[in-house]
């Protein structure tokens, strides 16, 4: 969200964060325009202004002749179920279902409800702009110098290592080895543990990032079932690693906080556990931590990593989801794995570019982020329940839906033997997009769910698209 944002979309943000926390319960009664003027000292076209801004955005509605009121919301659909999942070892086709995916979302009108990207009017570029120019005059020769370090800016690393002691874990700035992306730092981790033909644990389903990465390294997933809360099962994985197919486990990797695309939350028991487990394996533990920033309650769950005590937690993250998607700026903490992390780090892709580092160092420091994160939380979790509402009121009856706590996907499991790649064809057809189910299993599990972006500000193109959407899996269900 830009720092310019206008004042009535800052009077409409406190109030949305009342209703989020439920300081405003549904039903409850919105000061009246006048009131709202003169509580924030604002004019009345303001204040006007910010309540038809939370009416459009579903999260009041007007009564005639009352005034505004905190709508209400219907009783959340049930969350998938979990699927069985084969107990072999495979290695996947990820990259040919990808490339179809990509080639049927070339088509440029589409609803952007497929791959999870946010509106970047959601991140604060005005400041992100100040802090390079400060970066570049602290130090003018930044452009024209190779940057020494392997792992990256020592002030940035110093700045991820305090946000994540305010979260409450320490990350020591040397153990961080700085990435291009998230996806650089789960690269290096799978690499730093595992060699072609070993086999790593994944929960399913799973970010299909983590299936393409698996195919070009050669390695083997074995999928673990997830809770549609809590995360990967530790149970299963702890039946799967005493079984035969378990043998050959390297690593296992999760996304503990807000797993993509079911939108879970591994609860600070299961994470001890699941950490306890490697342990007594002896198995690295890959954690992805991307949208551990974005809850949406406002709280900063811990990640794996925080209760590792013999450095096997390999903790990947990067600003995408966060901060600054374009800037490709990730990391990961490296623990035992230090010395090989930055070899292979130098052998893949050199160090990463110095000026976008330092300009989040510079922004870091600034103490701006956790004002911006504050506002982006609310706005992933008004989006993600104004989508689910409307999938609620327009797909088939007997639809399952996930109820993320975090990010800004929705997993939805469809009735019947509906299968989405096909009804991805038609749907784009319409200027309809989303992710196939299918795209989120190494063994093509999850034919009738699809995930959905809510990364944009709700319109009624949105609401349309959703609707349309809905009458196909509606007709498909039926066949
Ligand atoms: C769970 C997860 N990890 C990693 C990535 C990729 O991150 P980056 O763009 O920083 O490489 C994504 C992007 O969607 C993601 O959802």
């Amino acid at each position: 969200m830009d720092d310019s944002a206008p004042l009535y979309h800052v009077v409409a943000d406190d109030l949305a964060t009342l209703i989020a926390s439920g300081a405003l319960p549904p039903r409850a009664r919105i000061p009246s325009v006048r009131r709202l003027a003169l509580q924030r000292r604002i004019s009345i076209t303001t204040a006007v202004a910010s309540l038809r801004l939370l009416e459009q955005r579903g999260l009041i509605e007007s009564r005639p002749k009352s005034g505004y009121f905190v709508a209400t919301r219907r009783a959340p659909a049930p969350v998938p179920e979990a699927v069985s999942l084969p107990r072999t070892a495979r290695l996947v086709g990820a990259e040919a279902m990808l490339k179809r995916l990509a080639e049927a979302s070339a088509n440029p009108v589409m609803a952007r409800l497929g791959q999870a990207i946010p509106d970047p009017a959601l991140y604060p570029q005005a400041a992100l702009r100040s802090s390079q120019m400060r970066a570049l005059r602290r130090q003018p020769e930044l452009l024209a110098i190779y940057p020494a370090r392997m792992r990256g800016s020592e002030s940035l690393r110093r700045q991820i290592s305090a946000h994540y002691a305010h979260v409450g874990m320490a990350l020591p700035a040397d153990d961080l080895v700085i990435t291009n992306g998230c996806m650089e730092a789960l690269t290096l981790a799978l690499r730093a543990v595992a060699r072609p033909g070993d086999t790593i644990a994944i929960e399913s389903p799973v970010y299909f990032g983590f299936l393409q990465l698996a195919e070009s390294l050669g390695v083997k997933l074995l999928e673990v079932p997830m809770h549609p809360r809590d995360g990967l099962s530790v149970e299963a994985l702890r039946e799967l690693l005493g079984g035969r197919s378990g043998q050959g486990v390297r690593a296992c990797l999760t996304i503990a906080n807000f797993s993509n695309p079911g939108g879970s939350l591994m609860p600070e028991s299961r994470k001890r556990q699941l950490v306890a487990l490697c342990r007594e394996a002896d198995i690295a533990l890959i954690e992805d931590d991307i949208y551990g920033d974005l809850a949406h309650d406002g709280s900063r769950p811990l990640p794996c990593k925080a209760f590792d005590r013999d450095d096997r937690v390999l903790l990947c993250s990067s600003f995408s989801k966060s901060l600054a998607p374009g800037v490709r700026v990730g990391f990961v903490a490296s623990g035992r794995h230090h010395d090989s992390l930055r070899a292979l780090k130098q052998n893949l892709s050199g160090a990463t570019a110095l000026l976008p580092q330092e300009m989040l160092a510079e922004y870091l420091a600034s103490g701006r982020y956790e004002r911006h994160l504050r506002r982006l939380r609310e706005r992933c979790a008004e989006q993600v329940a104004r989508v689910s509402q409307c999938v609620q009121d327009h797909f088939p009856a007997g639809t399952r839906l996930s109820q993320p706590q975090g990010g800004y996907v929705l997993w939805v499991e469809l009735p019947g033997a509906v299968d989405t790649m096909l009804l991805y064809d038609e749907a784009s057809r319409c200027g309809v997009d989303f992710v196939p189910g299918a795209m989120f299993s190494a063994s093509g599990r999850y034919a009738n769910c699809l995930r959905l972006n809510c990364g944009f500000p709700f319109t009624a193109a949105i609401a349309d698209a959703i609707h349309r959407l809905g009458e196909l899996a509606r007709l498909a269900a039926a066949v």
